[in-house]
């Protein structure tokens, strides 16, 4: 026992035996285990260190090289020019129909009166239709060698739309939101059908074709509640 003590004991604990003869043999065995366990400690301490240092350093370099660029290299052969025209008016289109599926949304919850689970319903299909819209925009971004600026902050400091009236409930104020809602986006997206074509992106316009087709659909379906009135 004592020579598996002994070997515990580091240099700065005092080794005379009679200390042990004295009866000092347990406060002597506190005392190594706890210099052994700050010993142990401080080593610990220092890997750590060691680690955050490296790890620190990795992240450092992973940052350094997986940077995303502007835009990235393709084999598409519509010009990087072009492309990066084509991928500012896309985000810019991204940016409204986030906006316009988070009002449909808003619509969909908030909406009362006696129409209210016809309106109810309807504003839900048409935000998951709209939310399709999201999904295709935003990849044709990535398709042309662009990053898609789709989070919620990114579309809320760039869209087009008018923010959605917070406070409105009856069934017709929000048919009147919503018409206005699509009917912004409706335009802004048939623009950019001429837009892409001035790029000589045919796809690109057929996108944003197919976009506003819908939406003027889903415009007639929410303006057929308030039409027969006027
Ligand atoms: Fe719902």
């Amino acid at each position: 026992m004592c020579k598996h003590l002994f070997s515990l004991l580091p240099n700065n604990i005092n080794h005379d035996l009679t200390q042990f003869e004295s009866g000092n043999l347990n406060l002597v065995h506190r005392e190594a285990e706890a210099t052994t366990a700050s010993s142990k400690k401080t080593v610990n301490q220092k890997s750590i260190m060691n680690n955050r240092k490296s790890n620190h350093a990795m992240k450092t370099a992973t940052n350094s090289t997986t940077e995303a660029p502007t835009m990235y290299e393709t084999e598409n052969d519509i010009p990087k020019s072009a492309r990066a025209e084509l991928n500012r008016l896309i985000n810019q289109r991204l940016a409204d129909v986030i906006d316009l599926q988070l009002q449909l949304k808003q619509a969909h919850w908030n909406v009362k009166g006696p129409n209210f689970i016809g309106l109810h319903e309807l504003f839900d299909k048409i935000a998951e239709e709209v939310e399709s819209y999201v999904d295709e925009i935003a990849e044709r971004v990535v398709q042309l060698g662009g990053i898609a600026h789709g989070t919620v902050r990114m579309a809320a400091a760039r869209s087009r739309l008018e923010e959605y009236p917070p406070t409105i409930a009856d069934g017709s104020a929000h048919v009147e939101a919503v018409a206005k809602a699509l009917s912004t986006f409706g335009r802004e997206a048939r623009a950019s059908i001429d837009e892409a074509n001035a790029f000589d992106d045919a796809d690109t316009a057929d996108l944003f074709t197919e976009v506003s087709r819908g939406i003027d659909k889903w415009l007639w379906f929410v303006e057929a509640h308030s039409q027969a009135s006027k």
